[in-house]
């Protein structure tokens, strides 16, 4: 399909390699003889008008930065027809004839009621640390995050051994276990609490029952924030009730996991899936995301990326608890 100018932007949650993946946007249709215009804070920039025309020049040296130049936004009054019409006039004014949109699953919904209601064709690439997104592996973000948890949760360590400690940890990741499965394999937890095993709980429980805790006289849990237990506060409750004899701390790790510089993986999938995402929209591709699924390019359609729930590895939660012991 032959386009004279495209938008870009990036919405919801920041993620570590949006940056790198607006680059990858930008100069893929520069080099093709398309036009980008950069809209700023997601939705709510689309809806009033703060946008930029971009160059390869404004993308140069942001590719190794955290956050995201364009701004995000997590934006209400997108949700109404209202809002928009109001962004569709906006788009029209300036001459943009496609969108890429950088986020998550709500993102992407975004999109794909604007391209059913005005007709626009707009690509999705999966942007959120939470790697909760079907139809790609991995999203951008999420080898950061798991790595800036990985690297809390061993300084945690030291402070629980020198201390003969419980420490329960509350890892991001909305209602998907993503990083706390990968985080808790690669910290040695003794337990791990995500949304999508219903017997954790149990298991940790089981854990501390045990009378026999052999060598082991302190622990590292990592709790999901998405738990149907509730997180982190809750579970400490539990087992301070459970076993007062423990000396348990708690710690939220909270946003610190969207920031930082992002890895080599989340750059060099951030520029894939940007180069990716244009190319697909000079083919003619419309609402579908872009993915790599086993080391290749792969489109899904925007409401079979929505509706359907990439699950976790049960067999590493199963793992995850014999290395445990
Ligand atoms: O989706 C990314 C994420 O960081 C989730 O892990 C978390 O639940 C949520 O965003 C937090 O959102 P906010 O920054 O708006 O509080």
């Amino acid at each position: 399909m032959s386009m004279d100018r495209i938008g870009v932007y990036t919405s919801g949650g920041d993620a570590p390699g949006m940056n790198a993946c607006v680059r990858a946007v930008v100069r893929t249709a520069i080099n093709n003889g398309i036009k980008v215009t950069g809209i700023r804070r997601g939705y709510e920039g689309m809806i009033e008008d703060d946008m930029v025309n971009m160059t390869s020049r404004s993308v140069a040296n942001i590719l190794q930065l955290g956050g995201t130049i364009l701004k995000t936004a997590r934006c209400e009054e997108f949700r109404t027809p209202e809002g928009r019409s109001k962004a569709m006039e906006n788009l029209k004014a300036r001459g943009i004839e496609a969108l890429v949109c950088i986020g998550g699953n709500g993102s992407y919904a975004g999109a794909l009621a604007l391209s059913q209601e005005y007709g626009i064709p707009c690509i999705g690439i999966p942007g959120t640390i939470d790697n909760d997104l079907y139809g790609t592996d991995f999203t951008i973000g999420y080898d950061t995050a798991i790595n800036t948890a990985l690297d809390a949760i061993d300084k945690i360590r030291d402070t629980a051994d020198s201390h003969n400690r419980v420490f329960i940890v509350e890892v991001m990741g909305r209602d998907a276990g993503f990083i706390g499965l990968d985080v808790g394999i690669a910290g040695g937890a003794e337990g791990i609490v995500i949304p999508e095993d219903r017997d954790d709980v149990e298991k940790i429980m089981r854990h501390f029952n045990r009378g026999d805790k052999r060598s082991k006289s302190f622990s590292i849990i990592i709790v999901a924030e998405g738990d149907e237990i509730g997180g982190s506060q809750e579970l400490t409750e539990r087992l301070r009730t459970l076993h007062p004899d423990l000396d348990i701390r708690t710690t939220v790790l909270g946003h610190i996991q969207r920031g930082g510089s992002p890895t080599a993986r989340d750059r060099i999938l951030a520029s894939r899936l940007g180069y990716e995402a244009v190319h697909g929209l000079m083919k003619g591709l419309k609402d579908v995301a872009v993915g790599i699924i086993n080391g290749s390019p792969n489109y899904t359609p925007f409401d079979t990326a929505i509706t359907n729930t990439k699950s976790v590895n049960y067999e590493l939660v199963r793992m995850a608890e014999v290395l445990a012991r």
